[in-house]
């Protein structure tokens, strides 16, 4: 049995353990970028988690009750001439049986079918609310169940959000989908060293984004997981920095963070290193907080711990970094305490990370009651995959010259195991000794 239909046998239980219904999920639509261009298809994460089908204009629809569960896909019909155009396409019965459903109908039966497979069912199960078309669809489907009353059939009486569930499912990792990860974090750490090989004072941010997309790329990677940030100097201050045009001065830090889609899983690292090839003085006393945060950070990642702690671990050394630097005064307790630190760290140290860049997946315990600070912090189980990025972005015409403007991020990926954590973003060299003997090679 496919990955993707033991995903969907585990969805059908949880919808079942809640009284059962019917389940719909849609695939991405094409998008037009400007006039006949079409933006690169890009499926819908937790379609594609369900099915592995990776055609737009389709559908899943589950019906799940005490006594089983049926699967059926609606996709496009075979269609010679679109296909000379665009390629070629399943076609529901080829679908049915490589992607193994029970059914499969043409994409333009959907509303016709719906309103017979939601007659008498207890609930809907769909992504509530996340898209007024969606929605108006489902009023459509409701609609033409309650038309046949009358016939003595019901209407489901309730509608329940999908995402609940797959969020759920998707936030624990199986060994498939682990080992897509690992590729595609080794590809991303291949594409940072590369970027350090070819920085030099005088080239601009894209030549370096170039490289690395070019390394993307020549190892299979479909996508970049999110815009590629190449920031020099200052830039590296502004957090989502786009721009990518500036030219790189000597004695300046070059902040990278960027990372490929390999197979629809996403990898996310940054590394910050001197344009020169060589750390200044107040350059590497940042670095070096940062470096340490990302460690305490890293050793707080294991199973038991809470989503937060990780964060924590990291705040605490920065804020005794930024004190022995002098750019905060006071105590570390009281630095925490007051919020101070948050002037030069402004983001959190993680987010979940798989088919989406910030994956799904709730950060707090689930039905949990709420405490002093609302629900408690998720606890961490293996399989579980998270960033770590602390930083430190110091800028501001009040602070000494030698301080301003120097922007520094340090980001991996971890992997909850069973006795701790599992770097997959290794391979990229982060130490000031390692970047440093890097470029100078
Ligand atoms: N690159 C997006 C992030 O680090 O969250
Ligand atoms: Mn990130
Ligand atoms: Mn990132």
């Amino acid at each position: 049995m496919s990955a993707h239909s033991i995903r969907r046998q585990r969805l059908a239980e949880a919808i079942r353990a809640r009284g059962g219904g019917v389940a719909i999920a849609f695939n991405a639509p094409e998008v037009v970028r400007n006039r006949d261009s079409e933006y690169p298809y890009r499926w819908d994460s937790d379609f594609y988690y369900l099915t592995g089908f990776p055609e737009p204009e389709a559908a899943v629809v589950m019906v799940v009750d005490g006594a089983g569960s049926e699967s059926v896909l609606f996709c496009r019909d075979k269609d010679e001439e679109r296909e000379t155009w665009d390629g070629t396409r399943f076609g529901p019965e080829a679908a049915r049986e490589r992607f193994g459903f029970e059914r499969a109908e043409p994409i333009a039966r959907l509303d016709e079918e719906l309103a017979k497979l939601l007659a008498d069912r207890p609930a809907l199960w769909y992504a509530l609310g996340s898209n007024e078309r969606l929605d108006a669809r489902v009023r459509g489907w409701l609609g033409a169940v309650r038309a046949q009353a009358r016939a003595g059939v019901a209407a489901p009486a309730q509608a329940l959000d999908l995402r609940a569930l797959v969020d759920e499912m998707r936030l624990v990792k199986d060994d498939g989908e682990l080992d897509t990860m690992r590729r595609a974090a080794r590809i991303s750490a291949a594409a940072h060293v590369r970027a350090m090989r070819a920085t030099r004072p005088g080239c601009r941010e894209y030549e370096i984004e170039a490289e690395l997309l070019h390394e993307f790329r020549r190892n299979g990677s479909q996508f970049p997981a999110y815009g590629s940030i190449v920031a020099a100097g200052r830039n590296a201050c502004v957090l989502h920095y786009r721009g990518n045009e500036a030219r790189l001065a000597d004695g300046e830090l070059l902040l990278v963070d960027a990372g490929c889609e390999l197979d629809g899983y996403a990898s996310d690292i940054t590394r910050t290193f001197p344009v020169n090839g060589h750390f200044g003085g107040p350059q590497r006393a940042l670095y070096d907080v940062v470096l340490e945060a990302q460690q305490a950070a890293i050793d707080a990642v294991r199973p038991g711990a809470r989503f937060v702690d990780p964060h924590d671990a990291a705040v605490r050394v920065l804020a005794r970094g930024l004190i022995d630097c002098g750019l905060l005064q006071g105590s570390v307790d009281g630095a925490i305490e007051s919020g101070a630190y948050k002037r030069f760290y402004m983001h959190r140290t993680s987010h979940w990370l798989g088919m989406d860049v910030h994956d799904c997946g709730d950060y707090r315990e689930p039905g949990a009651p709420p405490g002093d600070g609302g629900r408690p912090w998720r606890v961490l189980q293996p399989g579980m995959v998270m960033t770590i990025e602390p930083g430190l972005y110091v800028r501001g015409d009040d602070l000494p010259e030698a301080w301003r403007d120097i922007g520094i991020r340090i980001e991996d990926d971890a992997l909850v195991t069973a006795s701790g954590c599992e770097i997959l973003t290794a391979d990229a060299p982060k130490s000031p000794g390692d970047i440093e003997a890097l470029m100078r090679g």
